[in-house]
C-alpha cells in the first residue's frame, strides 16, 4: 500500500524536528529522500517505503514502533490524565529531554499506547507501541501469553501457599486463576508465572492464600524480557530480535 504524506509532516512525525526546523533543514538540501535532495517542504513521499537522510543520518520510517519502559511507581499506566503523571507523560519527558531530535527511533508519540495495565505501585516492565494488532494478540484471555513478576509479600511463603498458588485461587465467588507457576520462593519472595491478566491478579491472589502483596515488579510478558539496565523510569527501543520473537511467538 502506498501512502503519500508531506516531506515536513513525515519528518516531524519522525521527531527529526519541529515543523520550522524541518523546512529550513529542507530548503537548505539537507534533506535526502531515497538519496536525492528534495527543496520543498510540500514534497509527498510515500511514507511506507521512503528512505531519509537527514544531515548524513539515516533514518526509515516504519509505521509501528515498540519500547520497554522499567515502569516505575507513582505513575498510572494510562495515555493521558488530568491529575495523574501517566507513563505516556513519562515517556514524552524522555523523548524531548536532552535528546538529539528522532534519538529514540523517530516516533510519533501521539498514537502510541501502553499494552496492558500495571497498578500504580507496580514497577516493571511495560511495552509500549501503536502496533495495535500485536497488543490485541498479547492480551486477548485466549492465547494465555505468560507474565512472569517478581513478589515480595507480607508474610513468608509456605509450601501450601505456593501449591494453593500453582493449583489456582478464587479471586471472587466464581473466579477461579488458572494455575501459576512458582519458578522461584525464598522467605516472604517469590518469581511467579501467570498466563491471563485480571484485574489486580497478582494481589488477589496473593491475598486469596492469606497474604499480601507489599512490592510487586513485572519481569516479562511472553518472549520479552525487561532489561534489566533500565533504570525505574527509563526507557528503550525494542531490538529488531525482540520485535521478532514476540510477534512469531504468539
Ligand atoms: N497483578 C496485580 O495485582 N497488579 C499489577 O499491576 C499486575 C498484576
Amino acid at each position: 500500500m502506498i501512502m503519500f504524506m508531506r516531506i515536513d509532516r513525515l519528518l516531524c512525525e519522525m521527531n527529526i524536528g519541529t515543523r520550522s526546523q524541518v523546512k529550513e533543514l529542507i530548503r537548505k538540501g539537507m534533506v535526502l529522500v531515497d538519496g536525492q535532495a528534495v527543496k520543498k517542504p510540500d514534497a509527498q513521499v510515500d511514507e511506507t517505503s521512503v528512505r531519509i537522510t537527514c544531515q548524513g543520518k539515516d533514518y526509515t520510517y516504519s509505521p509501528y514502533v515498540y519500547f520497554m519502559m522499567n515502569k516505575p511507581p507513582g505513575v498510572i499506566t494510562a495515555t493521558e490524565d488530568a491529575k495523574e503523571k501517566t507513563v505516556l507523560d513519562l515517556m514524552r519527558e524522555q523523548l524531548t529531554e536532552g535528546n538529539e531530535p528522532g534519538g529514540l527511533g523517530g516516533v510519533p508519540i501521539r498514537d502510541i499506547f501502553p499494552v496492558g495495565r500495571l497498578d500504580k505501585d507496580t514497577v516493571g516492565l511495560l511495552l509500549l507501541t501503536n502496533d495495535g494488532a500485536l497488543a490485541h494478540k498479547l492480551l486477548s484471555p485466549k492465547k494465555h501469553v505468560p507474565k512472569q513478576y517478581f513478589v515480595t509479600a507480607r508474610e513468608p511463603l509456605t509450601e501450601e501457599m505456593a501449591k494453593a498458588l500453582e493449583e489456582g485461587v478464587f479471586i471472587g465467588k466464581e473466579e477461579k486463576t488458572r494455575p501459576a507457576r512458582i519458578l522461584w520462593r525464598e522467605g516472604c519472595q517469590c518469581r511467579i508465572a501467570i498466563t491471563e491478566g485480571k484485574y489486580h491478579q497478582i494481589k488477589r491472589m496473593f491475598h486469596g492464600v492469606g497474604t499480601e502483596v507489599v512490592y510487586l515488579k513485572r519481569l516479562s510478558m511472553g518472549s520479552l524480557y525487561l532489561d534489566e539496565g533500565l533504570k525505574e523510569g527509563q526507557i528503550r527501543e525494542l531490538t529488531k530480535e525482540e520485535v521478532m520473537n514476540l510477534c512469531s511467538g504468539i
